[in-house]
């Protein structure tokens, strides 16, 4: 699928990667973004190109007010839905800072909320001949590291969800893509981590990801990750509590 002309729908074009991911597919699509904030758009992209939804993904009537309001700017449909936002927080479950309610919340954002804007905005898809979900992954929800036990798990319940419904969907004309990124600069990783790749080729990757259909793609070094992981999960184990990606 060429991205050109297309509606899609993006979360999480504000920051990061989702940011490089809507400054590189607005002028040419339609980008309809959901984040709590309006994403700062340089010039000279067309701003007419990017509706922007103010949406708090943790909260499930904010998330259900945006499908409504997407469906009635899209009637005849919509071509993608991009699930990038997240949040990983750092506190472990023995830290005085841990706080108990940030837990509903990771998981509301990472988790829940892409898993009801597909089934609200499945039927929009079907519409078009073609149409694509990705869901943005990390190394994480392969092997998790001893920090954000909850962050990594949602990873990992992304990564079946992607697969689960892609078995679902299989006779129909909606793709269930999705990639596992290593540690990437953007405002999450500020201040830790080292050997970071940037959220712009992050963003190229995804874009060429979607128009070739490749299915999973792992990028950087999250390939050796899950190779390492086949061979030996005790070893990648291991690497990932000593602070890989
Ligand atoms: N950075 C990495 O090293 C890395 C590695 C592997 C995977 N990833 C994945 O890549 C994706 C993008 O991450 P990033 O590093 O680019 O993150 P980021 O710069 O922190 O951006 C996160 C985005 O999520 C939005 N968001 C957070 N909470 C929200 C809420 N309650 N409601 C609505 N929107 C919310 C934020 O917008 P508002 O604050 O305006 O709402 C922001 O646009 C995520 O899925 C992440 O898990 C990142």
């Amino acid at each position: 699928m060429k991205l050109e002309n297309k509606t899609i729908v993006l979360t999480g074009g504000r920051s990061g990667i989702g940011s490089d991911l809507l400054s590189q597919l607005i002028g040419q699509n339609t980008i309809i973004n959901l984040s709590r904030n309006a994403p700062a758009i340089a010039a000279p992209a067309r701003k007419d190109s990017c509706r922007h939804i103010s949406t708090d993904l943790a909260d499930a009537a904010s998330v259900a007010g945006a499908i409504s309001k997407i469906k009635e700017l899209c009637p005849d449909g919509i071509d993608g839905l991009i699930n990038c936002a997240a949040v990983q927080f750092l506190p472990q479950f023995v830290a005085d800072d841990f706080e108990h309610n940030s837990i509903a919340k990771e998981i509301a954002v990472n988790f829940t909320s892409p898993a009801e804007l597909i089934s609200g905005l499945l039927d929009s898809m079907l519409k078009r001949p073609e149409a694509f979900v990705f869901n943005v992954n990390s190394g994480l929800g392969i092997v998790p590291k001893h920090e954000s036990a909850i962050y990594c798990a949602s990873k990992a319940a992304l990564d079946n969800l992607t697969r689960g419904l892609r078995a679902q969907l299989a006779h129909t004309s909606v793709r269930m893509q999705q990639a596992f990124l290593p540690l990437v600069d953007t405002p999450m990783t500020t201040g830790r981590g080292s050997g970071k790749i940037s959220s712009a080729s992050v963003a190229g990757q995804i874009i060429r990801q979607i128009e070739s259909g490749t299915l999973d793609l792992d990028i950087g070094k999250v390939k050796m990750l899950r190779s390492i992981n086949r061979i030996s999960p005790a070893l990648a184990h291991r690497i990932m509590q000593k602070g890989g990606s």
